[in-house]
């Protein structure tokens, strides 16, 4: 399967993925990275990525201002050439609409800093701080139309210690996304949609 990688960062989680698929584990792999997609021209991850010979690629979204549709297609135009089978969010911080997650439904899986269904969307760490959760994560899940939901895939939890704050907690979570991720795209890319559970 060839894997379209798409981030906004630093791209942790997508050098974990790419790490994994090409590392020294990588024989029975059933996934490749055929390119890295990002929508920040001065994204970490892309030149991380070109310094690898991964494909690059870059649609700014600001010129677009707003036109999400005309947005997307760009992204598929950019996309076309590597002719990616599965798509991973890592990090990507643009939503995207239903007209471009219909069309990759089963094929785009997203990584994010909460156990689903709590706290989608921004500021998880602070969320469960705030909640005085004991358990905290990261989740995998399919992505559809709406926002951080869709099938789970994988969850890796912590226990939030009284010392933790919103930096460490973070910190800690995206050390355990790095193990997530690739767990669960080995099993996706084969085909296996059975739950990934992990305690950190
Ligand atoms: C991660 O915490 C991811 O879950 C979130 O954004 C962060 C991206 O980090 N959605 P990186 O770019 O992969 O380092």
């Amino acid at each position: 399967k060839r894997v379209a990688i798409f981030l906004s960062g630093g791209g942790s989680n997508m050098r974990a993925l790419v790490e994994d698929m090409t590392g020294t584990a990588q024989e029975d792999h059933p996934a490749r990275p055929c390119v890295v997609f990002s929508n920040q021209v001065e994204a970490g991850g892309i030149a991380w990525a070109k310094a690898r010979g991964i494909p690059t690629e870059v649609v700014d979204h600001r010129p677009f201002a707003g036109d999400r549709a005309a947005f997307e297609q760009a992204i598929s135009a950019a996309l076309a050439p590597h002719a990616p089978d599965l798509i991973c969010l890592a990090g990507f911080m643009r939503k995207l609409t239903g007209d471009f997650t219909d069309q990759w439904a089963g094929r785009m899986i997203n990584i994010h800093p909460s156990l689903l269904p709590k706290y989608k969307g921004l500021h998880t760490h602070q969320r469960a701080l705030d909640a005085g959760d004991r358990a905290h994560g990261c989740t995998v899940h399919e992505v559809t139309a709406a926002l951080d939901d869709g099938p789970i895939l994988g969850q890796a939890s912590l226990q939030v210690g009284c010392e933790d704050t919103a930096e460490t907690l973070a910190a800690r979570v995206l050390k355990l996304e790095h193990q997530l991720y690739p767990a669960v795209l080995r099993r996706f890319a084969a085909g296996d949609r059975s739950l990934v559970q992990l305690n950190g």
